[in-house]
Parts: structure tokens; C-alpha cells; sequence
């Protein structure tokens, strides 16, 4: 049987993932920070482990915890927006800077060395939550500055971990599940999270359509870094 790690997966994207690899009948193994959702995802059928990845005692202890086991899939989808700026006259404060690049930048590079050896025995895919404002080349609008940065520093993190993983046989993608209508994407957007999911899953388990070191849309569409 397949399996998965979902880090972040108490809600939005990272829930729907546990949900539809579960229902495809994969092992998960599913992160969470509070009791509630440790027991959501347990009535589930997920295993699950207690974490929060600003917290290095939690992120080493699932380390060990996940020790020995063989996934076929790690999605890095834990994140946070931070201030919903219009444009460049607010900078962020050092405590915004400080959140909401550990989460987003620090929390996927330590992640790196943990589930690189676990994905190398089945040549699995590790798929880093990323988004389009991101973009460097695309970037034609100043709203969201801090997240954009973020975004754009992690798909340099999704770009190291390509070059550094590949040849042990590990897949390295970075995604962009769309707009999605979850507590950060809010009830305006225009995917459903059961679709933005379901298209992200596909491009993950199709490694010859779609290869490594690629930045992709949930539908399977290449993006410019
Ligand atoms: N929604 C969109 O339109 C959109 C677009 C582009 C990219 N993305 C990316 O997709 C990913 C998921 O987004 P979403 O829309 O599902 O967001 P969301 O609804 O706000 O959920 C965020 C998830 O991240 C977890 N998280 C945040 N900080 C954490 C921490 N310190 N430790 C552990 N978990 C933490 C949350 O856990 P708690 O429940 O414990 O807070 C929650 O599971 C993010 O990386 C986001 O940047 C989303």
C-alpha cells in the first residue's frame, strides 16, 4: 500500500489530501498541532503526529517517529499568508517577517534532510506547497509583499532540493493549487478544494508527464519561477 506525509494537514489543502489518499486506500501519516484535529484525523484513518514546524523538539520527534518507514509521497503544505498588504507603503514587522518565513521558508528546508532518505527507497515525490505569486517572472502586482517573498524563497528551496535529491531518485515539485477556497484563499475563490487537490494529485502520480524540478499549476500547467 502507497504512503503519504502530509504536513499541515488539520484543514484546506493539507485536509483534503489526507482525505483523498485515504480514500484511494494509501497509509497517511498526517500532521496537526491540536488535540481536535489530532482526533479528525485519526477518525479518518490517518496516522498522526503532533506538530508544529516552528517548533524544532516537535520537528525531531517526528523525525524519529517516521524513522525507518518508506513513503511514496511527501506534500510540504503547511503555510501562512500573514499581512493582507495592497502595496509596498506597510512593511512587514520583524514578528510578521519572522512567522511567516519560518513557516513558509525555514519550516521546508529543515523538512529537506528528514524526508529525503524516506522518499529515496520508493523514488516518491516530494510536492512543496508553493503559489504563483511566487513568480518572480510573473510578478506585475505589489499586494501580499511578505507571502510573495516567502513564496518565492521556498520555490528556491523546491529548487536546491531538485538538485540535491534527483539523483537519489526523489521527485521535486513545486505547486500552485490555484485560488482555492480554504480559510487563506476565503469563500471568493474559484477552486474548490476537492478539485485543486484531485489535479495535484494526478500531476504527483505521474511522474513521466510531469518531472522533477518543475513548478506546476494543480491542472498539470508549467509556470515560470
Ligand atoms: N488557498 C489558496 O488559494 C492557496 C493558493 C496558493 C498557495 N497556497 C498554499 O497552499 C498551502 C495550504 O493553504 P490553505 O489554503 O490550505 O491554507 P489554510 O486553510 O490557511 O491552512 C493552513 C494549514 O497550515 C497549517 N499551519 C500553519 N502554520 C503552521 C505551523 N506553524 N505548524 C504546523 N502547521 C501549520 C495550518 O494548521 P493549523 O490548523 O494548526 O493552523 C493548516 O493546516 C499553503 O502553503 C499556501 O501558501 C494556497
Amino acid at each position: 500500500m502507497p504512503s503519504a506525509l502530509i504536513l499541515g494537514a488539520s484543514r484546506g489543502i493539507g485536509l483534503e489530501f489526507a482525505r483523498q489518499y485515504l480514500a484511494a486506500g494509501w497509509t497517511v501519516h498526517a500532521t496537526h498541532r491540536s488535540e481536535p484535529d489530532r482526533l479528525k484525523l485519526r477518525d479518518l484513518g490517518a496516522h498522526t503526529l503532533k506538530l508544529d514546524v516552528l517548533d524544532p523538539g516537535e520537528l525531531a520527534g517526528v523525525a524519529w517517529q517516521l524513522d525507518g518507514e518508506r513513503l511514496d509521497v511527501v506534500v510540504v503544505n503547511a503555510g501562512v499568508y500573514g499581512p493582507r498588504t495592497s502595496n509596498l507603503q506597510k512593511p512587514p514587522t520583524d514578528e510578521e517577517f519572522k512567522l511567516v518565513m519560518r513557516t513558509n521558508v525555514l519550516a521546508p528546508m529543515r523538512f529537506i534532510p528528514i524526508v529525503g532518505p524516506l522518499l529515496a527507497p520508493a523514488r516518491g515525490t516530494l510536492a512543496i506547497l508553493s503559489s504563483r505569486m511566487g513568480s518572480i517572472s510573473e510578478a506585475g502586482a505589489s499586494y501580499g509583499m511578505l507571502y510573495r517573498v516567502s513564496k518565492a524563497a521556498e520555490n528556491m528551496v523546491a529548487k536546491l532540493a531538485h538538485a540535491e535529491l534527483s539523483p537519489t531518485g526523489v521527485r521535486v515539485l513545486a505547486l500552485h493549487p490555484g485560488w482555492v477556497r480554504t480559510d487563506m484563499g476565503g469563500p471568493n475563490a474559484d477552486v474548490a478544494v476537492e478539485d485543486s487537490v484531485a489535479g495535484m494529485r494526478r500531476v504527483i502520480g505521474d511522474p513521466m508527464a510531469w518531472p522533477g524540478g518543475s513548478f506546476l499549476d494543480y491542472r498539470g500547467q508549467s509556470l515560470a519561477w
